[in-house]
């Protein structure tokens, strides 16, 4: 991410800032991986410290399945239509000790603000809109945005009316841009597939000065802990850094494609520890005189992939549909459905769109995913 600032600020850092009544401004300087990763500096008008009761809401243990064959896995997240808050509400389907993965149908405003204290949150807007608001300032989503939300953020989602469906992540790292796509001075390279331009950040900041009660919740060591302000936690009257929340739309993906079957990789969008996010987009196919635009078979060693599928026919699969989730674990290869190799020869283009997150640690099972499961799947290649 880039530099951005809003709101007030004071010429220097770390110097006297003041209200118009003569009091101090408190500054909060809130970064990463110590002081050496990105941060941002935040101007509250009360202390970020003061919480008048903490207490425990609630565990947040998942439960994993457990003696399970090796097997390719499908579930059908459709069929779960119970609804709620952006936080309350997450399904969680699939996680390991870098990342959880879910589903989320939000039809509620968050009466609560909530903010992730072990890494960042990634969430894939399949269906809905609406509107964030956080300490560094309100941000709108639509479908297809990656809102990416940095650990510590404040906020709560308000939704717009209708139907909406969220993939989340919830990292225990930091998201952000493939390495390689970037300079040394954090600047997107000539052949990054987006570029700054495709980013957008909060668009206002409101700065809310009222008292009353008000409740934080904290997820953290496995649990969701309460902290009751008795201020309202969105209080700033300015920031600046590089730390803040931001977002991707899928559709300013731009594919890369070649003569031949071009590798997974190029359709990496973010990179976590030890997970990447790829999309894969609308594209044409490739132009060598024999390709087969289908991919090969392969064994993604060290690393399990899941996709969700979000709209189109996907060119390898049969029997997936929109919202569906499968899981290729490594240590068994995976590949295209039987005709669809052949089937793939001579088409000049595909509409597909999916997000792919590859981990390089085993994904397990959260032991209520079974409920959504097509058990047939493992075995859909014969
Ligand atoms: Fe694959």
């Amino acid at each position: 991410m880039y530099y951005r600032r809003m709101g007030e600020l004071p010429r220097k850092r770390h110097v006297q800032f003041r209200k118009e009544d003569g009091t101090l401004y408190r500054e909060q300087v809130m970064g990463t991986k110590g002081f050496s990763g990105t941060q941002s500096i935040l101007y509250h008008h009360h202390m970020p410290t003061a919480v008048a009761k903490a207490s425990i809401a609630s565990s947040c243990k998942v439960e994993f399945e457990e003696n399970k064959e090796l097997s390719h896995r499908h579930f059908r997240t459709k069929a779960y239509r119970e609804t709620g808050d952006a936080v309350n509400g997450r399904h969680f389907l699939l996680g390991n000790e870098d990342l959880l993965i879910g589903v989320v149908n939000p039809t509620e405003n968050m009466n609560d603000f909530y903010r992730n204290g072990n890494g960042d949150e990634m969430l894939f807007i399949h269906h809905g809109s609406g509107k964030i608001e956080t300490m560094f300032g309100t941000i709108s989503y639509r479908s297809g945005d990656y809102v990416v939300i940095p650990i510590g953020t404040i906020y709560r989602v308000l939704p717009d009316e209708g139907d909406s469906k969220f993939l989340v992540v919830e990292a225990n790292s930091q998201i952000t841009t493939p390495r390689r796509y970037r300079n040394e001075y954090g600047q997107l390279l000539e052949h990054s597939p987006f570029c700054e331009r495709d980013i957008r950040g909060p668009e206002v900041l409101k700065t809310h000065n009222e008292k009353g009660e008000f409740t934080v919740l904290t997820k953290s060591r496995g649990a969701l802990h309460k902290h009751v302000l008795q201020h309202h936690p969105l209080d700033v009257a300015g920031w600046d850094g590089y730390l803040y929340p931001w977002i991707f739309n899928i559709e300013d993906f731009e594919p890369i494609t070649g003569r031949i079957h071009q590798p997974p990789p190029v359709h990496q969008t973010f990179e976590g520890h030890n997970f990447v996010v790829c999309s894969f987009v609308p594209r044409l196919y490739d132009y060598h005189p024999e390709a087969i635009p289908a991919p090969y078979y392969h064994s993604n060693v060290n690393s399990d992939e899941m996709l969700y599928y979000v709209e189109g026919n996907f060119m390898s699969r049969k029997g997936v549909e929109e919202e569906s989730i499968t899981l290729h674990p490594s240590g068994i290869p995976h590949g295209p459905h039987p005709g669809k190799v052949e089937a793939s020869i001579g088409k000049k283009e595909t509409i597909e769109l999916a997000v792919m997150i590859d981990t390089f640690r085993p994904l397990k099972i959260v032991q209520h995913a079974q409920d959504l499961e097509d058990t047939q799947y493992m075995y859909s290649w014969i």
